[in-house]
């Protein structure tokens, strides 16, 4: 098991402990998914919401509504300088974690940013470096660890059930979701299209349970065949917009790593399927596991025992970002570990980067250093 793999004490989600701290947060990128970090900071006492900055005036009208704070900005080295927060929340498109990460990093803050932690592992490399040099921390929001399927896997892994783990499959399937509003589909802007938007999660969550070991290698192919033309099929996000569309509509990867194993992913906005699926199939020398349904696959006193849950813990969007920000609060008021440091979400860059280079290289199997 790699040294950074989990222990059961992880499990227990590390409370703040309403001390009177207060960690003064601004938000970079005021547009949809920061809207679940406001609410996740509004249910911990340790986070005062200071400013905001968005490129667009609506989504600053909108944030001032939302949290009352009326200290926006159209960029973000105005707020730094004048709103002086103690840490920030990143949530961009891709191509702007890096730049935006760094910059608050150099004016002194913690960073957490959205996942994927940036377009690039060379990218991800100068984050780590700027918060390394401020000695702040640097926090990536790969949520799906949180999960209580993530959880359960994990504890039965630890307590022997798994053994060997050989084989993971993820797939990060939508039947027909090109999603028809932000930046998703351009390149330029995201890095890639389902791969690094919807399969970076499963990948996350798949390799934290695998206890995180070394990638070395990668094959892989992209395609795209729908997303670049006008939506003429009924689905629940038409219109899309095709002429900007520079992303795949499908991946398939497989990763290498330095103990022998495999993680296979497929990643789909528009794949021929029965239904949409987010699933992880985990295979072990033991028992095995599909995360979809939280099910435990061993063999017990001479019988295959297919096992399920009784019970599990609420497992809302909200509780794994709540989750994540007491984690990353704990680790400024406490020094407590992070949970997914920029490492992890280095390793994770990684892979989903050398799954993309081998796909631009004819499908051959390229190195990951
Ligand atoms: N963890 C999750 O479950 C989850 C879910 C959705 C999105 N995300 C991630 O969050 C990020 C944002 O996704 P979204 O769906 O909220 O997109 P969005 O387009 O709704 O929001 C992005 C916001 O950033 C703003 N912005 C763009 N450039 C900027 C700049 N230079 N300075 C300041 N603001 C800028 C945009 O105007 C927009 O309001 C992406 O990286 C995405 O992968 C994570």
């Amino acid at each position: 098991m790699a040294d950074n793999s989990v222990g059961t004490q992880s499990f227990a989600t590390q409370e703040t402990s309403n001390s009177g701290k207060k960690i003064r947060t601004a938000v970079i990128g005021c547009g949809m998914i920061s809207n679940v970090y406001i609410d996740a900071m509004k249910r911990i006492p340790e986070f005062e919401i200071v400013g905001g900055c968005d490129i667009r005036k609506e989504r600053l009208d909108w944030f001032t509504k939302k949290t009352g704070v009326t200290a926006v900005f159209e960029k973000w080295d105005d707020m730094l300088r004048e709103v002086q927060p103690d840490a920030v929340v990143v949530a961009t498109p891709n191509g702007v974690h890096m730049p935006a990460s760094v910059a608050a990093a150099n004016a002194g803050c913690h960073v957490m940013t959205a996942k994927p932690m940036a377009m690039t592992p060379a990218e991800c490399q100068l984050m780590i470096d700027a918060s390394k040099k401020a000695g702040k921390l640097l926090a990536v929001g790969l949520q799906f660890r949180y999960r209580a399927a993530t959880e359960m896997f994990v504890r039965a892994r630890d307590a022997g059930d798994i053994g060997d783990i050989m084989y993971v499959k993820c797939q990060a399937l939508r039947r027909r979701g090109i999603p028809n509003w932000g930046v998703f589909g351009q390149k330029e802007l995201q890095g890639g299209g389902p791969l690094i938007d919807l399969g970076v999660h499963l990948m996350e969550a798949a390799h934290y349970c695998m206890g995180s070991p070394k990638p070395v290698a990668a094959v892989g192919n992209v395609w795209t065949y729908l997303g670049d033309k006008p939506c003429d099929t009924q689905c629940q996000w038409p219109n899309w917009d095709y002429k900007t569309y520079t992303v795949e509509d499908l991946a398939i990867g497989h990763v290498r790593f330095e103990n022998g194993a495999i993680l296979q992913v497929e990643a789909s906005y528009a794949a021929h399927i029965e239904r949409n699926r987010y699933d992880i199939q985990i295979m072990g020398s033991k028992g095995g596991f599909d995360w979809e349904t939280s099910s435990l696959f061993t063999d017990r006193a001479g019988t295959m025992l297919t096992s399920t849950p009784a019970f599990t813990p609420e497992d809302q969007m909200i509780n794994w970002f709540t989750a994540k920000m007491k984690n990353f609060a704990s680790g400024i008021l406490y020094g407590t570990p992070l949970r997914a440091p920029g490492e992890a979400g280095m390793a994770i860059q990684k892979m989903l980067d050398g799954i993309y280079r081998s796909a631009a290289n004819g499908g051959r199997e390229v190195a990951i250093d």
